[in-house]
Parts: C-alpha cells; structure tokens; sequence
C-alpha cells in the first residue's frame, strides 16, 4: 500500500528561529527578543537578530526545497512582526514579507502549511499579562483575522499553534525557554486554557473567513510504544502515551488534545490539579472543541513500555549504549508508527507528520560536501515505521522533516544543526547535505524505495 499519492513530503521552519531582521521594517519584539538578551539564557549568549537571514534570503531558501523536491512547506508567521503591539496598528511591510514568501513558495509548487503561532509571542502582551489575560484569546483572534483577510487566499494548510506544550510547560513552568520565568501551577493552568479557547475561537475565525482551508493544530509527545506486541504491553503502552505526570505537568498529549477533539479534560487533570483548575465557564469546551481537517502530530522519540501486570504500566530501562542524537535525544522508530496509530485511534483524524528530525555534528568536510550518514539512517528508519502505520490503514497525509536549514535552535542557540541543509551563519552559505539529496530520491519514489 504504502504512502497515499497526494502525500506531502517537506520540511520545516518558526519564525525566529530562521528570518532574522528582528528589529527591521517596523517589526515588534517578541519574548524570544528579550529572553535572549538575558545573561546566561542562551548558548554561548546567542540570538535570533540575524539567524539564517531567512527574511531577506527567502527565494535562495525556496529555491533549494526546489530543488529536494518538497511539495510542502511548514513555516510560521511571527505575530509582533505583523502586529508589533500584539494588537491595534497593522505593519504593512511584516504582511508583505509573509506576502512574498507565499507567492513564491505557490511559484515553486510548494504548499505553504502555516503555523499561526510558534513561540515568538509579542513582548507587548506579555507586558500586559500575556495567557493570563482574559483578553488573550481575542487577541489571537485578532491577529489570525488579519492574516486572513491579507493572506488568506494562499494559505490552504493552517495550524493555530505549535506544542503548546512547551511555550506554556518550557516556557512559564520550567522557565526554560521565553520568557523564563517560573508560575505557580493555577496560573499556567490558566494560561493553558486561554491558550485552548484562543484555538477554538481562532479556528471559528477562520472557518467564516477562508472555508476552503484545511485546519488544524501542531502539538507535540512523547510517542510511547510496547515493548513488545502482546496485547498487554500495547495496552500500557497507549495508557503511558496518555498519562499526565504531575512532576512536568504540561508535557504530556491528552491535557492538550483531549479537550481540543473530544470536548473535555482528561480526568486526571482534576484528579492532579483539581483545585487548581481555572474557572470553566460554559460553553469553553465546546468552543474549544472544533471540527479540525487534521492533527499536526510532532514526533521525534518515546520510550518502550511494557505491562506491569496489574493493569498498569512500566518504563523499560534504556539499554546501556542506545543510541541518541547530537541532542542526547533517544533514536525510537518506533515512536513513528505507535504515535500515529494511538492518535488516530482516540482522536479520529487524519494524521500529518508536522515535525520529526534529529541533530548532527555537521561539518563541511575536505571535499566540501556536508556527509550526513545518521540523518539518513534516522529518516529511513522513522519513515520505514510511519509507511507501517499507513500500511495498517492509520489516514497519515504528510511528513514534514525538521528542519529545512540549520537555524537558531531556541536555548541551545547555534550549537544543534537539524537541517537537511547546511548554513553557515557567518556567511548565510547554504549546502545541501547528503540526507537532502537522499529525501530527493526518497520523495521521488513516494517512499517506495525505502
Ligand atoms: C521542537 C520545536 C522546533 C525545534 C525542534 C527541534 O520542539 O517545535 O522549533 O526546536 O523541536
């Protein structure tokens, strides 16, 4: 069976992680602005004022996913670049960059999947209490209504938010990321919920303003899977996948996702935090829960799982020696085939690979070629799993490789290279590495080749 023929094969970008011009053509600070500019915050005191140039080598970058092949392209609008206070005054020039970006993404037969919302929240709503605002939602809602008046018509793939996840848990809980500063736990349940209606009431926005768009959102996991198939292992592993721990209280799928496609918290929740809960006025749930076209799915690992033997599970130790990536993030295929078919088994949705990659020691070698023999490996061995879960009938529409360039890679600032393509961020040279050329073929066959 293998891969459905209208699949989408690409590769991935956030806003500031590669455009760069962070303080050019009107454009507002985000959190990530300041965050970085906060002693000790980022690797080697980095930040994302130029990145990968991005914003001003744009048709250089889309002219290269030409050449891989990609027929999808995931990026995202940096909301203070179009709306510098968060709200009110509109940057016309941020709007025409994201204008010009499409255009030539749509020229090149790239489909632009959007992400309204990857991390770079405008430093001004923070000032006014960010998530916490009662008014956050609506100026979500807000900032989305531009965007689909002005770029409506060439956005066909939207997804509200990147892994609420971590710019909530990262961000406000473990206060590692922007803006880095530590919550208590009725606040960041708060802010969570905001961040919950402010994708319902989005995505009713945009259903009345663009009602041939495809929707959907961007969440991330850890992708457990069985350590073995029998019947009881597979069974805590889909419990495991959607537990809630109380020790990273937002890292987790069924706080996030249960509410936006079946209406409701998990139990556990209250359970865990009850008292802590925000006040759920009526009608939130329904508000938050919105047909969507898809689930952006991000998934990178998980961990083997097995019966504990009384209806609950366990964590199976890592083998000594496993293998990881330049992150020291564990290397689980597995994770690509258990992670789609417990999602689509709960949710009911088709299913897009939004994110999935690994970092590498890359270097330009003697020969002046980047040699990436890992990516390669990881990708092949990752693909081999998700064509399974297609091949069990598990409806998975795209898999989008992150990323697509080097770029600013958050806390870690320049020091993690996920890229299929090399940059070097002295002189903005781009190079294709080995992997981009072996995604070439890979897209050609439709993954048949693998
Ligand atoms: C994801 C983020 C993305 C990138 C990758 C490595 O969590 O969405 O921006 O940092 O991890």
């Amino acid at each position: 069976m293998g891969f459905r023929d209208d699949f989408f094969w690409g590769g991935v970008s956030a806003s500031y992680q590669v455009e760069g011009a962070a303080f050019e053509d009107g454009k507002g600070p985000s959190v990530w602005d300041m965050f970085c500019r906060q002693e000790g915050r980022i690797a080697d005191g980095r930040n994302g004022d130029v990145a990968c140039d991005h914003y001003h080598l744009y048709q250089k970058d889309v002219d290269l996913m030409r050449e891989i092949g990609f027929n999808a392209y995931r990026f995202s609008i940096s909301w203070p670049r179009v709306l510098p206070d968060g709200y009110g005054a509109v940057n016309e020039k941020g709007l025409d960059f994201y204008d010009r970006l499409l255009d030539s993404l749509l020229e090149a037969g790239i489909t632009p999947f959007v992400t309204l919302f990857h991390w770079d929240y405008p430093y001004a709503l923070f000032r006014r209490g960010g998530w916490m605002n009662p008014d956050s939602p609506k100026w979500f809602v807000e900032y989305v209504t531009v965007l689909a008046r002005r770029l409506g018509d060439r956005m066909k793939y939207i997804m509200t938010f990147n892994e609420p996840q971590c710019f909530i848990g990262l961000g406000y809980d473990e206060a590692i990321h922007a803006p880095g500063i530590r919550f208590p736990i009725w606040d960041t349940l708060l802010m969570a919920h905001n961040v919950l209606l402010a994708h319902g009431m989005a995505i009713q926005a945009l259903r009345a303003e663009l009602p041939e768009a495809k929707l959907g959102w961007a969440p991330t996991c850890s992708a457990h899977y069985p350590l073995t198939e029998t019947e009881e292992d597979i069974e805590a592993a889909r419990k495991a996948f959607f537990d809630i721990f109380t020790d990273r209280p937002f890292w987790n799928v069924s706080l996030w996702s249960d509410p936006v496609f079946l209406g409701e918290y998990p139990k556990k929740v209250f359970d865990l935090f009850g008292e802590h809960m925000p006040e759920i006025k009526p009608g939130d749930m329904e508000t938050i829960r919105q047909p969507l076209d898809f689930l952006g799915q991000n998934i990178y690992n998980g961990h083997a799982i097995k019966s504990d033997g009384k209806g609950g599970y366990e964590f199976v130790p890592r083998k000594p020696g496993y293998a990881f990536t330049g992150a020291k993030w564990p290397v689980t295929p597995e994770a690509l085939y258990w992670g789609p078919k417990f999602l689509a088994e709960r949710y009911k949705v088709p299913i897009i690979i939004t994110e999935n990659g690994i970092s590498c020691p890359d270097v330009v070698s003697l020969d002046g070629k980047v040699h990436d023999p890992d990516r390669i490996d990881f990708i092949h061995r990752y693909l081999l799993q998700l064509r399974r879960a297609a091949d069990d009938g598990v409806d998975i529409r795209g898999y989008m490789y992150w990323c697509t360039t080097d770029n600013f890679e958050w806390a870690k600032g320049y020091t993690e290279r996920f890229g299929m393509i090399y940059c070097d961020f002295e002189t903005q040279e781009r190079i294709l590495k080995d992997s981009a050329y072996w995604f070439r073929e890979t897209i050609r066959a439709n993954g048949n080749n693998l």
